[in-house]
C-alpha cells in the first residue's frame, strides 16, 4: 500500500548553505526549490495529502533577517506555484497559529486557500508557526470553552472529539513521516496525528532531496508492514 498521507520535516537548509561557504537563506531558497520537486512528485505519485513543516513556533527565535527571508520564500512560493497548483488540482491550506505571521504572508495563505479551495487531487498543508503542543493547547482551551457552556460532559471527551479540537481535525492520520540531514528527531511535528505513523530518516540535507528520494521514501514504507498492535499473522490474514 502506498502512503495516504505523508509528512515531511524538510531539515539542513542552513548546514547546506554553511558547507559551500554560502549564507544560510541561501540554503533556504535551495530548500524552496526541493519544496517544488517534492510537491510536484508527490502529486504524480498519487499522494493525497503532504504536510510540510515550513516553520515551527521555535523558528521565531532565529536571527531577525533569517526570520524575515523565510517569510518573503513563503510568500513568494505561494504566488509562484499558485497556477500550478491550479493546473494539477492541488489545495493548499496552512496550520499553525497564522495570527503571528505578517500580513502579507497571511495574506498570501488566504488568497491561495481561496484560489485553490475547490481542488480535489492533493491536498498540500504548510505548518507555519506550528507546534504541536501549542496546538493541543489551543484544542483544550476550544473542548473546556464548550464544557463550561455546557456542551461538553466529561462522559462525552472521546478520541475522536480531542482530535477534531486540533488544528488538523479535517486531516487523516500520518502514514508515513520523513525528516531529511540524518537528524532522528520529531521536534513537536504532528505529535498526536503522527503517533502511528512510520518514520523514515534520511541523511541527504533537504536542498538536496529528490523526487527519486521521495521514491525511495515510499517504497520504504510500502516494504513495511503496519500492525496496529495486531500479530503480524493478523495483519496479513485480514483483507486488503
Ligand atoms: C530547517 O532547516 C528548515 C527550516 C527552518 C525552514 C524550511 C523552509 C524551507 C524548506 C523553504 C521555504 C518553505 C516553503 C514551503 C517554500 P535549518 O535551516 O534548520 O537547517 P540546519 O539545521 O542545517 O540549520
Amino acid at each position: 500500500m502506498q502512503p495516504r498521507h505523508v509528512a515531511m520535516i524538510m531539515d539542513g537548509n542552513g548546514r547546506w548553505a554553511e558547507a559551500q561557504g554560502l549564507p544560510r537563506t541561501r540554503g533556504h531558497v535551495e530548500g524552496a526549490e526541493a519544496v517544488r520537486r517534492v510537491v510536484r512528485r508527490a502529486r504524480q505519485r498519487g499522494v493525497q495529502w503532504l504536510t510540510l513543516f515550513a516553520f515551527s513556533s521555535q523558528n521565531w527565535g532565529r536571527p531577525s533577517d533569517e526570520v524575515g527571508d523565510l517569510m518573503q520564500l513563503l510568500v513568494d512560493f505561494l504566488r509562484d506555484e499558485r497556477q500550478e497548483m491550479l493546473d494539477n488540482g492541488i489545495r493548499l491550506t496552512a496550520i499553525g497559529e497564522r495570527e503571528f505571521l505578517p500580513l502579507p504572508v497571511r495574506e498570501a495563505l488566504a488568497s491561495t486557500e481561496a484560489a485553490t479551495a475547490h481542488c480535489t487531487d492533493m491536498r498540500l498543508v504548510l505548518a507555519v508557526s506550528y507546534d504541536g503542543r501549542r496546538d493541543m493547547v489551543r484544542a483544550v482551551k476550544r473542548l473546556t470553552q464548550l464544557a463550561s457552556q455546557g456542551l461538553l460532559l466529561p462522559a462525552d471527551v472521546s478520541e475522536r472529539q480531542i482530535m477534531s479540537a486540533l488544528s488538523t481535525a479535517d486531516m487523516p492520520d500520518v502514514d508515513l513521516l520523513v525528516r531529511t540531514s540524518g537528524e532522528l528527531r520529531l521536534s513537536g511535528f504532528l505529535p498526536l496525528e503522527a503517533c502511528y505513523a512510520e518514520l523514515y530518516f534520511a541523511d541527504k540535507l533537504w536542498p538536496e532531496f529528490t523526487g527519486e528520494d521521495l521514491d525511495a521514501a515510499m517504497a520504504t514504507y510500502t516494504a513495511r508492514q503496519r500492525r496496529f498492535g495486531l500479530t503480524g499473522a493478523q495483519v496479513a490474514a485480514a483483507p486488503a
